[in-house]
């Protein structure tokens, strides 16, 4: 090899260690700026604590699907646009006169609304637009036993330890509308609603509901 290369090799190879060393220290600034940032958090390795925003198990991994989550999660702010595995559209069955319960069946008796899942659609899928693409791509998974896998759109992260209830509200007849915005217009789901602690407490405040923290927290 000519020595012009050889050095030119060797001048990549020292820049690569180079870079390789300044990942590293990112890294470990990073690491302990989010120690500084969150004193009270319980340490990773701490087994009595519950899940915590590193994941459930004892390893030291950041367990997000991309560092932007992970970011965002940190910061406790929730994107509005979710991205779903299926093109879904409240806007065509709300039109179609199909009614929030016929899909979130539980919603109006307990704490959860419940997302539904394949066998839920094939009720009136396995009669309705039988013969369109999506639907018979649905039938095909229902047949192999394939459910979809939606994303959460208003999930609280399990550090912030809030309760949340429906049936509660529906009964107090609070419209889905205040939290979840006019679903009518909405495809799949978005974050229409920004549900943080102010939005809640002063509703509750408002309608003389109790604002004690562990009617919300736990
Ligand atoms: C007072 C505010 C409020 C009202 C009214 C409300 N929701 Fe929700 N909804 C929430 C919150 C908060 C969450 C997230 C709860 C969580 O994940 O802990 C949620 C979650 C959901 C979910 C996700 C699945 C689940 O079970 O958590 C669905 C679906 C849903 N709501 C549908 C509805 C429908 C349909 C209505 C009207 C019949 C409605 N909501 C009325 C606040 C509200
Ligand atoms: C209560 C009955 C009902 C349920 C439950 C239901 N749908 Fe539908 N769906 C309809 C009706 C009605 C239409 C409109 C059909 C038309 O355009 O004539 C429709 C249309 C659709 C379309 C549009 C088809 C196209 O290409 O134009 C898709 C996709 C779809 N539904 C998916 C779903 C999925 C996914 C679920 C479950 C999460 C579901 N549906 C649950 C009644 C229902
Ligand atoms: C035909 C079935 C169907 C009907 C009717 C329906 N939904 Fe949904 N809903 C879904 C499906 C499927 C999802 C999951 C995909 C998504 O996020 O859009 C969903 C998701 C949601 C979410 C996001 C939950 C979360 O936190 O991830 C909310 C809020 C919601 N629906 C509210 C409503 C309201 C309010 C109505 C009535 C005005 C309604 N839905 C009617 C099927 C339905
Ligand atoms: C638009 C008004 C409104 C908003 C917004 C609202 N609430 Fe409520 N909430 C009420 C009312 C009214 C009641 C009381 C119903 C009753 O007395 O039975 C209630 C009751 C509750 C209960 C049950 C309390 C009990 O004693 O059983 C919980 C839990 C709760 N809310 C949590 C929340 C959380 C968390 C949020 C924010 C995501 C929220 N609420 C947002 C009006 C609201
Ligand atoms: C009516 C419901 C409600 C009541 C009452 C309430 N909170 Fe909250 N709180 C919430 C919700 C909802 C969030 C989550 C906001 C988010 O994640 O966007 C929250 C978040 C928080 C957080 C931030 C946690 C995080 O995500 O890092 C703290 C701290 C907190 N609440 C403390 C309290 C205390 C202390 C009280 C009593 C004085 C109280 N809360 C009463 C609904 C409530």
């Amino acid at each position: 090899m000519p020595v012009s290369s050889q050095t030119a090799l060797r001048a990549r190879r020292s820049a690569l260690r180079a870079g390789g060393l300044l990942a590293a220290a990112v890294l470990l600034t990073v690491t302990a700026a989010c120690e500084l940032a969150s004193p009270g958090q319980p340490k990773w390795n701490d087994a009595s604590a519950g899940r915590s925003r590193w994941g459930t198990d004892p390893v030291f991994t950041p367990a997000r699907a991309s560092f932007g989550q992970a970011l965002r999660e940190f910061m406790s702010s929730h994107p509005t646009e979710v991205a779903q595995p299926f093109d879904f559209s409240h806007q065509i069955h709300l039109g179609k006169g199909v009614l929030c319960t016929d899909c979130h069946t539980a919603v109006e008796q307990g704490p959860r609304a419940g997302i539904p899942g394949v066998n839920t659609c094939m009720i009136c899928h396995s009669q309705i637009a039988t013969e369109r693409p999506l639907i018979q791509q649905m039938t095909k998974m229902a047949e192999e036993g394939r459910d979809f896998s939606w994303n959460r759109v208003y999930a609280y992260y399990p550090e912030s330890h809030v309760r949340f209830e429906h049936a509660p509200h529906i009964r107090a007849q609070v419209e889905c509308s205040t939290c979840h915005g006019n679903q009518q217009e909405q495809t799949v789901a978005r974050r229409a609603v920004n549900m943080d602690m102010g939005f809640c407490v002063s509703c509750h405040k408002e309608k003389q509901a109790s604002n004690d923290c562990l009617t919300c927290h736990y």
